[in-house]
């Protein structure tokens, strides 16, 4: 796939490119959407196996978030930024990283409030405040001792959590205890969720590319850690999907040993038919930017709104009621959840702009 054919094949607005010589780093911001607000979305910092296919994620990445503020109600519109890493992030030397935030942070001064980045996938609050700083502001999610709210990981696992629970009841369970959980990645995210999940009683299963995360959750609070391969195979009742995106396809979701698909990985599914594929098969799935939205509600709450970290972790419970709705929606038009959170999204992108309907 080339970079035009990402270009001409993406339904948003507008992909700025840039490469850095002195790094080797290949940087994108896609921004989908401004309808709602200014674009915002987090910055993501990994290896691809081409520039083309770091845009690509940047495209599609930037069309889930405004899905993401459209169905939360915030006043932002869509974007993503994605930097093509030269060699994997924790093997960069720090001041080859520290060049590449400050071509990020030369970049979003260029786009200048058109766009608004946060952590993402390889970038933290720490990251944030160096690209606040360099850019003239244009990052949300700086640490709390620079002025900013902290990391969106804990209310993006506040709302996972939030989704588990929404989604068993629609399964038909009544409460964790005894369920078992498959946490795939035990990032910022994953293992908050699995932490939290655990304190309910389930019992958890985990897996992470990286053995020391693994060992902590198994130490921490017991988890039984399977092998990465096995992540897709392994029986559960909520598989809880928490590293990267695109893992379940047609082929998997034929097969995947569960009853309920509720976690924070953005663009879990290949494609949207995919969801198609689990409807039939009776499995719940919690669309992932209604699922993962408590970060993006955590960001914006706190620094465009002006909530309270109260009023947040109140508007993160929303996502309860806000599945709700997309399961009935799903149950009266027959469609999948994922079809029906996407007609519920488009219904508050076309009338409340840019109100807070949640
Ligand atoms: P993170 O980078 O802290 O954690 C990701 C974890 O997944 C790491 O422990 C990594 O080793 C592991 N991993 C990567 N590939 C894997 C694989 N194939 N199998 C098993 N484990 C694997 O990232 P974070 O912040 O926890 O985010 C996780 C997901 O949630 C990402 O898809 C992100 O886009 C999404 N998300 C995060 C939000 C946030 O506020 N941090 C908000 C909304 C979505
Ligand atoms: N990257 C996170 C997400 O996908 C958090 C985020 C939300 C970052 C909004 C910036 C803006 O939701």
């Amino acid at each position: 796939m080339s970079i035009e054919q990402v270009i001409t094949e993406w339904d948003g607005q507008v992909g700025c490119v840039g490469f850095d010589r002195e790094t080797g780093a290949f940087f994108s911001i896609a921004i989908h959407s401004r309808a709602l607000g200014p674009a915002a979305g987090g910055t993501r910092a990994m290896q691809y196996a081409s520039p083309a296919d770091a845009l690509r994620d940047a495209t599609r990445l930037a069309g889930a978030m405004t899905l993401k503020m459209a169905i939360a109600g915030l006043p932002m519109g869509g974007g993503k930024s994605v930097i093509a890493l030269p060699a994997p992030r924790h093997e960069l030397p720090e001041a080859t990283w520290q060049r590449i935030l400050a071509v990020h942070a030369e970049n979003l001064a260029t786009v200048a409030g058109q766009y608004w980045t946060g952590p993402d996938v390889g970038t933290s609050a720490a990251d944030m405040d160096v690209l606040h700083s360099r850019s003239g502001g244009y990052a949300f999610g700086r640490s709390e001792g620079a002025g900013g709210p902290g990391s969106s990981a804990p209310e993006t696992a506040h709302g996972v959590h939030v989704a588990i629970r929404a989604a068993i009841r629609e399964a038909g369970f009544d409460d964790l205890r005894g369920r078992r959980v498959l946490v795939q990645g035990l990032g910022a995210v994953g293992h908050d969720v699995a932490a939290r999940v655990a304190a309910e009683g389930a019992h958890v299963i985990a897996t992470d590319i990286d053995p020391a995360r693994c060992e902590r959750a198994a130490r921490e609070f017991g988890a039984e850690i399977i092998d990465n391969a096995a992540a897709l195979t392994t029986a559960s009742d909520v598989f809880a999907p928490c590293a990267t995106g695109g893992i379940i396809t047609a082929a998997v979701a034929e097969e995947l040993p569960t009853r309920v698909v509720a976690g924070a990985a953005n663009n879990v599914l290949d494609e949207v038919a995919t969801a198609d594929v689990l409807a039939h098969r009776g499995i719940v799935l919690a669309p992932d930017f209604v699922a993962n939205g408590g970060g993006g509600i955590h960001l914006v709450g706190r620094e465009v709104l002006g909530w309270s970290a109260e009023e947040v972790a109140a508007h993160v419970e929303g996502i309860g009621a806000t599945l709700g709705e997309v399961f009935a929606l799903a149950a009266e038009d027959g469609v999948s959840t994922e079809r029906a959170a996407r007609m519920l999204a488009e219904r508050r992108f076309a009338t409340s702009a840019p109100e807070l309907v949640q």
